[in-house]
């Protein structure tokens, strides 16, 4: 989401006469648009702002953007004199006049969450990748103890289908061949009674746009219809990233997860009746307060029982004002550190019997960008994998491809006879 925040930010300054600076040119803005969701991403802000320092003292103008402007607002300013400006992931659309100001000496803060939408107030989408972030939905309402989400990015919102679709035809103008539906809750999308599943069928009506993916979506929300879609809309791709962030039911309770280990299974399971070959994805907290190691060798089966082709995890990490961060039995770094460890480990050994079982198949890929050797470009499979393949092919084709040999974090894949060049 905050690549998107990113584009859309770029896209408002450029058309409010600023000039993408050149890699390695000196700019005259820096925004940063930035992540609280662990202390680590948080503290990432500041030292890329004392970076920005130049030798000769002088530094360029600074915009703090994103969910640590948002939960520091004014108290950012204290932290660090270097930034002129803090605006919150739902007033971005005013940075074009706190640039001004800020030009005339001020420090402006907006971390206000505004009624009228800033969709409203971003310029068309002009450019486009390959495949494109399209955010639909923001905010939770979820309340999750761990998360910062609900704070800082606001109550759950769902953006009007018409625009939707207005701003998905514009991406397919520019050049998207894919399209990624974006949300904290991409699940809970709902406007004038109609959910995400028919969102995705009137998409999947836009000529030109071959493939629709969504994350992230919440285990209490994925609505039959939703599975349905899966086994009917051929550009609906066969991927679900559906986190769930432990595998103890007393965890999950104290998450506030408001799903248990069972009834996530079944979720899989009727995935995979809809869509037999679904690739499944996940978020893991390990260490959350109170874990036990009993506890954690459930998180290990449910990764082996549901097969993950990928995943994330992370160390618990105590946000400022969420209900976790109170809790008692705080756990200690070190078992954090072993924990982690071992479940990277497992998630490993799934994401490549994963890929294995996908070698030798003939599939699509949409090449992204080049790869490391001349010649190779590095694309897509419909599961998300990362496919190397020998193409003189640039972004954006659609190749038919043999899968050839599988890595544990990528695959190679071969040209297929008839659409080799
Ligand atoms: N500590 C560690 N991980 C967290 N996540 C959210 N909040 C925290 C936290 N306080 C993880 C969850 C979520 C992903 C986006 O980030 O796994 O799904
Ligand atoms: Fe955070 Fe996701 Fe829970 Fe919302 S559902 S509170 S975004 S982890």
């Amino acid at each position: 989401m905050n690549v998107y925040d990113g584009e859309r930010i770029s896209e408002l300054l450029t058309d409010n006469g600023l000039a993408a600076a050149a890699d390695g040119e000196e700019a005259d803005l820096v925004v940063l648009n930035t992540c609280h969701i662990r202390e680590k991403a948080a503290e990432k802000a500041y030292s890329d702002i004392g970076r920005l320092k130049r030798e000769d003292g002088s530094r360029p103008m600074i915009a703090l953007a994103g969910c640590v402007a948002q939960a520091e607002g004014a108290e950012a300013k204290r932290r660090s004199a270097m930034i002129d400006m803090v605006v919150g992931p739902q007033a971005y659309h005013r940075l074009p006049d706190m640039v001004a100001e800020a030009s005339r000496g001020g420090r402006p803060v907006d971390t206000g969450m505004p009624a009228i939408s800033k969709f409203d107030a971003l310029p068309r989408r002009r450019r486009a990748n390959p495949s494109a972030f399209l955010t639909v939905q923001e905010g939770c309402d979820k309340f999750c103890t761990y998360c910062v989400v609900p704070y800082t990015r606001g109550a759950e919102i769902s953006r009007p289908r018409a625009d939707i679709v207005a701003e998905a035809q514009a991406l397919v103008e520019a050049g998207a061949k894919e399209i990624v539906l974006l949300g904290q809750n991409v699940n809970a999308w709902e406007h004038e009674g109609s959910g995400l599943a028919n969102l995705i069928r009137e998409i999947a009506r836009i000529d030109g746009l071959e493939r629709i993916r969504y994350t992230t979506s919440h285990p209490a929300d994925m609505t039959d219809a939703l599975i349905a879609a899966h086994g009917e809309v051929e550009k609906l791709m066969p991927y679900l990233h559906l986190p769930v962030q432990s595998g103890s039911d007393r965890i999950l309770k104290a998450m506030n997860r408001s799903h248990t280990t069972e009834s996530y299974l079944r979720t899989i399971e009727k995935m995979r009746v809809s869509r037999p070959d679904v690739a499944i994805s996940g978020d893991f907290i390990v260490g959350f307060p109170g874990e036990t190691e009993e506890d954690f060798e459930a998180t290990l089966r449910i990764v082996d029982a549901v097969g993950y082709a990928a995943a994330y995890s992370f160390k618990y990490s105590a946000r400022p004002g969420t209900p976790a961060a109170m809790m008692e039995d705080q756990i200690a770094p070190e078992i954090m550190d072993g924990r982690l460890q071992r479940l990277q480990a497992r998630i490993a050994a799934t994401q490549l019997a994963f890929n294995r079982s996908t070698a030798g198949l003939d599939t699509k890929v949409l090449i992204e960008r080049p790869g490391r050797r001349p010649g190779q470009m590095i694309g897509r499979s419909p599961w998300l994998q990362s496919v190397h393949v020998e193409t003189s092919a640039g972004p954006g084709a659609m190749l038919g491809v043999t899968l050839t040999a599988a890595g544990p974090n990528s695959m190679t894949g071969a040209l297929r006879q008839k659409d080799a060049a």
